[in-house]
């Protein structure tokens, strides 16, 4: 297939694209590099610097390209930030999205393959986490992408856009040889943020809340390592069909608390990494891990990659080699 792949230079989006051209599928990657960063761009992807906000580049790339299909990462993804200017967010991460639907449904294309997030289940009445449980998300961030899926549910009934919202839950780690990984400015994810105080880059971690009701008083959550996000996206498009609306978890139904990660990168690492336990972070919700039972039985994945240590020895061996990123590799 001939596919669009909007933020195809950041995190998981370029994860992405290299799982797509290694099944065959020619590429297009449109980012404006505000996040990511071009040299995670597989070269054997055809990569156009524009943002989504130029709705004319973005026609023009459409009508001549002959997409197939999209894959859409495109957006802001920092939660605090969110909450600070909520307009940002949406007019980012909602209006450019509008754009981009209304450009496939012109051009009468037809597959589209969403990135959406747990966030969009807020607190969750209970754990794991199926995806007929409510929407309520309870930052800005959770709502823009709740938007956005509703605008492509409301597409596949009225235009017949075929969408998969795929709903990550932590995503993390990096390529096992370490050539391909996270890199985030600012940093604020836990594993990135861990592994670099083994690099000494800071002093140490704060443990945003040792007081929620969990087993060891720190948050959970459901660390899904970016390979296996990647073969759910391939899976994802396809199998897509025009007019079908889908949503799947994305996660491997395990549950990790901050605690446990912090102690796994010690071993991994071999550095004492001090933690400091610090008040709550606003909006965190207490415990998220997915049922994926789903998206197992519908798309015959299954997470290859389940073990916390064994997941951040791959971030490890990224971080570790590009201590800067991307920008000074
Ligand atoms: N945490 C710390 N210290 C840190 C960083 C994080 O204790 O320095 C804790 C957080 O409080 C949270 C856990 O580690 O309990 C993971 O935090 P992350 O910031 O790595 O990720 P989130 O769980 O906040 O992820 C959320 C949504 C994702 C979304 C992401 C966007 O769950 O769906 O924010 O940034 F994509």
């Amino acid at each position: 297939m001939k596919l669009l792949v909007t933020g195809g230079a950041g995190y998981v989006g370029s994860f992405c694209v290299r799982g797509l051209c290694d099944r065959g599928h020619e590429v297009v990657v449109l980012d404006n590099l505000s996040a990511g960063h071009k040299e995670a761009v597989d070269p054997r992807a055809a990569f156009v610097m524009a943002d989504l906000a130029d709705a004319r580049a973005l026609e023009t790339l459409i009508r001549d390209a002959g997409f197939d299909g999209a894959l859409h990462f495109a957006a802001y993804l920092n939660v605090g930030e969110s909450v600070a200017e909520p307009l940002k967010y949406y007019r980012n991460n909602v209006a450019h999205t509008v754009t981009l639907l209304e450009l496939m449904q012109k051009y009468q294309i037809l597959r589209l393959v969403f990135s959406s997030t747990c966030a969009c289940y807020g607190i969750p009445a209970a754990v794991p986490i199926t995806e007929s449980m409510p929407q309520a998300p309870i930052n800005p961030y959770g709502n823009t992408k709740l938007a956005m899926e509703w605008a492509m549910r409301d597409s596949a009934r009225a235009w017949k856009l075929g969408v998969t919202c795929l709903r990550y839950f932590n995503a993390c780690g990096a390529a096992a040889d370490g050539s391909h990984g996270e890199d985030h400015d600012p940093e604020i994810h836990l594993i990135p943020v861990v592994l670099q105080v083994a690099l000494e880059q800071r002093e140490n971690v704060q443990i945003f809340g040792v007081d929620y009701p969990t087993r060891d008083g720190s948050c959970i959550r459901d660390y899904i390592h970016v390979d296996d996000l990647v073969d759910a996206h391939v899976r994802a498009i396809e199998t897509q069909e025009p007019g079908e609306f889908r949503a799947y978890n994305v996660g491997t139904g395990v549950g990790t608390s901050v605690k446990q990660v912090v102690e796994a990168a010690r071993e991994v690492t071999g550095h004492p990494i001090p933690a400091k336990p610090t008040a709550r972070r606003p909006g965190d919700p207490p415990e998220l891990y997915a049922d994926p039972g789903k998206l197992m039985a519908e798309l015959e994945w299954q997470p290859r990659h389940t073990d916390i240590r064994e997941i951040i020895e791959t971030a490890w061996a990224w971080h570790r080699s590009h201590p800067h990123g991307y920008r000074h590799a």
